[in-house]
């Protein structure tokens, strides 16, 4: 059986925060930002929109590009490092929010792989004959988790959703799947507190650990390498060839991160889908914003194969290799 994708949508919020605006608060410059991550503007969500709004958005378009009712929906998944709430789950508040009253639903936090690692989780549903229709989401609001004080982080990221229906395809599809984690890394990206380890408090507060903290180098390398060596074995699973990729949508962390990994794999910078200069890093969203970019630009062809790969806190990675084909669902 081939599983594959029959519905994508995203959709980012309408605020346009430049370099020039951040200069005004931070410590930091317009040049800077450019030159050392390729981002020039990034979206942020309004103050009365969280993650599940940001995902009804998205996942409305993606049910309507599949010509499938939130009826037909049997599982939704949300990757998400920005949870509206701790619990319930987000999946489970996009669920009311858009009627899909079949539907189980649950987070998967994988750091910024989440959509990468939802949609192979997804995908096994389906192969496995217990799912027919499945949504994944990858959806953020991720800048409330950035300290405004910190110009390490603050700079680098985005709000935004995007979302794609699985069902059976009658061609192509998802090829193979690779996933990866390296615990021993996670001090790299962390959100020390508000959890369990470390509960909201007065010291929390002085110290703003319940922001983002990061070890930017560390997380560059790690990247560029993980790129290149999960790639690989995706592609080899699949036995797809590296000329054989006509599409090659990374997670849009860093415009450098993505130039070195697709120098050090081979891949022309013409077959690279880059939206880190307009939206920013949107952790999990920002490979099916990505990829629905292509597509709604006409460019994404039946037959094409899309080579998607990301990485984040964890460390965790994780690969896709499908070909393309947009076919009519089954309608339960
Ligand atoms: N404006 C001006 N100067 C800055 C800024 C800023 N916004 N941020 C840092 N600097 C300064 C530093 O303080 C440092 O100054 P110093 O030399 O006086 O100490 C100098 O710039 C160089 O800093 P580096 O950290 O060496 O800069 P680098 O070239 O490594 O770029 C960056 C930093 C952009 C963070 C880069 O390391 C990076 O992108 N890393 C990966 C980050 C990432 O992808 N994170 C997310 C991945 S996973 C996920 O998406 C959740």
């Amino acid at each position: 059986m081939m599983v594959g994708i029959v519905g994508l949508g995203s959709y980012v919020p309408e605020q346009i925060v430049t370099n020039a605006d951040l200069e005004k608060i931070l410590d930091t410059t317009d040049g800077w930002i450019k030159s050392r991550s390729g981002i020039t503007e990034r979206r942020f969500a309004r103050k009365d929109q969280a993650t599940s709004d940001l995902a009804k958005i998205a996942a409305e378009r993606a049910l309507e590009d599949a010509h499938l009712s939130p009826n037909d929906i049997d599982l939704i998944i949300v990757g998400t490092n920005s949870p509206d709430m701790h619990y319930p789950a987000t999946a489970c508040l996009l669920q009311e929010m858009i009627g899909a009253k079949n539907a189980a639903a649950f987070d998967l936090q994988a750091g910024c792989p989440g959509w990468v690692y939802g949609v192979t989780v997804g995908a096994q549903f389906i192969q496995s004959g217990m799912y027919k229709n499945v949504l994944v989401v990858g959806a953020e609001v991720i800048t409330r988790m950035m300290d405004n004080t910190d110009r390490g982080t603050y700079v680098l990221f985005g709000d935004g959703a995007g979302a794609a229906v699985l069902s059976t395809v009658e061609h192509g599809g998802f090829l193979s799947f690779e996933l990866f984690a390296d615990g021993s890394l996670a001090e790299y990206l962390t959100l020390p507190a508000g959890g369990s380890r470390k509960p909201f408090s007065k010291e929390v507060l002085k110290e703003r650990s319940y922001f983002t903290k990061m070890d930017g180098q560390a997380v560059f390398r790690f990247s560029v390498r993980e790129i290149s060596r999960i790639s690989k074995k995706v592609l080899e699973k699949a036995h797809v060839p590296l000329e054989s990729v006509d599409w090659f949508v990374p997670h849009q962390a860093n415009l450098r991160i993505i130039q070195s990994g697709a120098q050090e794999l081979g891949i022309p910078m013409e077959k690279v889908v880059v939206t880190i200069d307009k939206y920013g890093n949107s952790s999990a969203a920002s490979i099916p914003i990505a990829l629905d970019k292509i597509y709604q630009e006409g460019k994404l062809k039946n037959g094409d194969n899309v080579l998607m790969v990301s990485f984040g806190a964890g460390m965790t990675s994780g690969a896709i290799i499908m070909e393309w084909s947009k076919c009519t669902p089954v309608r339960s």
